[in-house]
Order: structure tokens, then C-alpha cells, then sequence
């Protein structure tokens, strides 16, 4: 559609009714031979996934869409792409006139209410990155009520915080365009840039935070940064400097 301003990315899209995961289905297209910029779209997913292997609920009404990629740095750059994606998430919220903000490392909330999340999965052969697809869940156009299992007051959708529907199309193409700038900026080694950005956007950094770290610990610190590889940078409550790789990131009182 004409509000596509892109030179690669959603060059060919993919429109289903219905899939299992548009990440599943952008893994498959990728093993195929997809080319770089490729976009998996689809109505309703029946098996959404989310971060930490948790169901991601995928009703009609919702943006749930996958890109692939075929990066050419390391695969320990893998997690700048989130970052990245968070980013063109969030500019692309904000042109609605909403304060989005970027929670460590993969959630985008509005007024501290999760209204879109990210999961990127890499493929690495060798030293090298094969592929990677990078998957968007938007609560565009949903009432938050359908989703009654999960605390009300932490979810929100854009339709709810507009109070009126928006137009799903261009809020694709927004967000794709967006995120070619973005994606161009890794590609151009713009770290700087981007960290930059990511840090004006971020819910995170400058707060007390509680980390619930994968394999149980919990720690508790100020959330200082994140570094050039997108680790989270906390400072414990003994002063000690922590680097955290995956978690979950809650903001406390101190
Ligand atoms: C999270 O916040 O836990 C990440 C959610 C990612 C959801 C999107 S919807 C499109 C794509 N397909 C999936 O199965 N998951 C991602």
C-alpha cells in the first residue's frame, strides 16, 4: 500500500488468516531461501509465542507480524536487533500521540501498561547469523477485556488508550518504515545512535528495579544502562556492577 516507503523491508508480504506463530511460519520461509525484508502477517495466531516460551494471545483486532532478516555481524549482536525493533515499535507509537516507552528488553508500554512485546530468534551457523526473524505483537485495534486471564491494569491496547480504532494498514507500514531505519543504522554500525535513542525511550534505566534472572535468582539494584551489546547494567545495593544478558525487569520503590 502506498504509505510503504520502504526499499526492502515488506518488498513481499505475507498475508495469512490464520497461523500457529508468524515467527514458525518466517522460520520455514527463511529455510527456504526468503529473501532479506520478507514480512509474515497474519489476522489471528493460534499458537502465539512469547518471550520466556509463554503463550502469547493473539486475537483479531491485533498486529501480529514477523520480518526476516539475514544480518551479516556476529550473532552477538543478536539482541541490539530487539533493541532496535523496540525502537522503531515505539517511534511508531508516538506518532499516534501516545508517551510509548521501552521495557528491558523486549516489552513496549504505554503509561507502565504493556501494549506491544518482541521476540527475536536467531539462527547461527557457524560463527555467522543465517537468519533471524524478528517477530511484533501489537495490541492495536483489542479490547483489553479479551484477555481476562491477565491483570487488566498492566495490558492495554492503542485503540483503548485512543479511544477510537486505528488503521491497521498504517500502522504496519509506519512501523516497517521505521524499522528499515533502524535495521539501516545496525547494518551502518550506528550503535551509538540507537543506544542513544534506546535510552531516551527506556522505561528501565534510572529506576529501582527487581531482575527475575531465567534460572531463579533474583537480584535487586538501579538499572544504570545498557551496554554496546544491549546487556542491562545494574548496580546491586553492595555497589557491584551486574551485566544481565535475560530477565525480567520489574520498577520498585526503593
Ligand atoms: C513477549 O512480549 O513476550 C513477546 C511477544 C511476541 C509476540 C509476537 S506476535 C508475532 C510473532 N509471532 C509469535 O508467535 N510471537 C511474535
Amino acid at each position: 500500500n502506498n504509505y510503504l516507503k520502504t526499499y526492502y523491508i515488506g518488498k513481499e508480504i505475507y498475508l495469512f488468516k490464520e497461523v500457529l506463530s508468524t515467527n514458525n511460519v518466517a522460520k520455514f520461509f527463511a529455510e527456504h531461501g526468503t529473501d532479506e525484508g520478507a514480512v509474515i502477517i497474519s489476522e489471528t495466531q493460534s499458537k502465539g509465542k512469547g518471550s520466556r516460551r509463554r503463550k502469547w494471545k493473539s486475537p483479531k483486532g491485533g498486529t501480529w507480524l514477523t520480518i526476516v532478516l539475514r544480518p551479516e555481524f556476529s550473532p552477538s549482536k543478536a539482541p541490539l536487533i530487539t533493541l532496535a525493533t523496540g525502537i522503531a515499535v515505539a517511534r511508531t507509537l508516538r506518532k499516534y500521540g501516545v508517551d510509548a516507552q521501552i521495557k528491558w528488553p523486549n516489552d513496549i508500554l504505554i503509561a507502565g501498561k504493556k501494549v506491544s512485546g518482541i521476540l527475536t530468534e536467531a539462527n547461527a551457523k557457524f560463527a555467522t547469523l543465517d537468519y533471524v526473524v524478528v517477530g511484533v505483537g501489537i495490541d492495536s485495534n483489542i479490547d483489553p477485556n479479551e484477555f481476562p486471564e491477565l491483570n487488566k491494569y498492566e495490558i492495554t491496547s492503542l485503540k483503548e488508550e485512543l479511544g477510537s480504532a486505528i488503521n491497521e494498514n498504517k500502522l504496519i507500514a509506519n512501523f516497517l518504515n521505521e524499522f528499515e531505519l533502524v535495521y539501516n543504522d545496525l547494518k551502518n554500525k550506528k550503535f551509538k545512535d540507537l543506544l542513544f535513542e534506546w535510552r531516551s525511550l527506556a522505561h528501565t534505566i534510572g529506576n529501582y528495579v527487581e531482575v527475575h534472572q531465567p534460572l531463579g535468582k533474583t537480584l535487586k539494584g538501579y538499572a544504570i544502562g545498557i551496554n554496546k551489546k544491549g546487556a542491562l547494567i545494574i548496580e546491586l545495593n553492595n555497589g557491584e556492577l551486574k551485566k544481565i544478558l535475560s530477565g525480567e525487569v520489574i520498577n520498585r520503590d526503593k
